[in-house]
């Protein structure tokens, strides 16, 4: 008898029939967002799940549904996932690392632009029939050539929007991590290590990309946005609840910094209703990979994954994208 898995969101119908090449698949069809508790439900005997960036998966979880083996997630982003509480309950986990890198670099580049050139906001004056005459200074925004890109958070998208800002537009680049690049990848991008403060006071344009975790909630809040220039922009799309929204809406209000664009959101779906109120923030719901390859890429690799790590495929056992792969050994 094949073993049993759900399917947690709707995904790509191709992607669904491979995994029932393999196994018994319960599908959400009507994309229906559970409650921790239908989840539970939802997961009686299956001994796979197949979840987005989305849901928890946490010890009370992990206890009510004990035929559980594996947790694979087609986001690179695993907050949502109690990586030591699964590993403890010998449950593998896997992330999509990689194959959404330069889909989301492009689009924190694109935010960044949209911010500094004021594209939403300028869209909008148009579309209401503002538009009368030119003007000299119409939405007059920043430079984005030339200017200076701080990232917070070089992974491998922080260094995607790296390159991006120094071989493409000229920018000079300047990152706070929690280690340094080696010297060939900073000679590469002309790439200089700095103090999360001067990172904060230099950059003309800020881009956050560190992973959520306690450590980093409000990693940037009032204190943090009173040190940036008024000038600057600063762009999210790493996880909500990095950048206190109150005190970004509260900044953008006041013009302590000129612009935002945020892709992700503290406590999303939900938006802090002060940003939807400020004119200098663009928004976007939680889209930066959301290209159609790339969207693709994440479901077939999480695919991957639950199929090795059940023991089948021509990787079994072998899930490439392992985060604890220490509980198949
Ligand atoms: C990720 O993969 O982490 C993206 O943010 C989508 O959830």
């Amino acid at each position: 008898m094949k073993p049993s898995v759900l399917v947690c969101r709707a995904v790509f119908p191709d992607i669904v029939d491979r995994l029932r090449e393999y196994f018994e698949v319960e599908t959400n069809e009507a994309d229906v967002v559970w409650s921790p508790a239908e989840l539970i439900q939802h997961l009686q005997g299956k001994a796979g799940v197949f979840i987005t960036g989305t849901q928890p998966i946490d010890t009370a979880l992990l206890e009510a549904c004990p035929q559980l083996k594996a947790v694979c997630s087609m986001a690179v982003g695993y907050n949502n996932v109690d990586l030591p509480a699964c590993t403890a309950h010998g449950v593998l986990v896997s992330n999509a690392p990689d194959v959404l890198t330069e889909t989301t670099a492009d689009f924190g580049f694109a935010l960044m632009m949209a911010a500094a050139r004021r594209i939403a906001e300028s869209e909008h004056f148009l579309r209401s029939g503002a538009w009368t005459k030119w003007s000299v200074d119409a939405f007059a925004g920043s430079d984005v050539h030339g200017a200076t890109l701080g990232v917070l958070g070089m992974g491998r998208i922080g260094r995607g929007v790296a390159r991006r800002g120094a071989l493409g537009f000229g920018m000079k680049v300047i990152y706070h991590n929690r280690s340094h690049l080696d010297a060939a990848t900073e000679a590469a991008l002309g790439a200089r290590y700095v103090s999360k403060e001067a990172l904060l006071r230099e950059a003309d344009h800020l881009v956050i990309v560190v992973p959520y975790s306690a450590a980093a909630h409000h990693l940037i809040g009032a204190a943090e946005l009173a040190l940036m220039k008024p000038t600057a922009t600063l762009t999210n799309i790493a996880r909500g609840g990095i950048v206190d929204d109150a005190a970004l809406a509260q900044a953008l209000r006041d013009k302590r910094i000129a612009a935002a664009g945020l892709d992700v959101f503290e406590g999303e779906p939900a938006v802090h209703p002060d940003l939807l109120t400020v004119p200098n923030v663009v928004l976007t719901p939680h889209i930066a990979s959301s290209s159609l390859p790339t969207r693709r890429a994440m479901a077939n690799l999480a695919a991957d994954n639950l199929i090795a790590a059940l023991g089948l495929g021509p990787n079994k056992g072998k899930p490439p994208t392992a985060l604890n792969p220490e509980v198949l050994a």
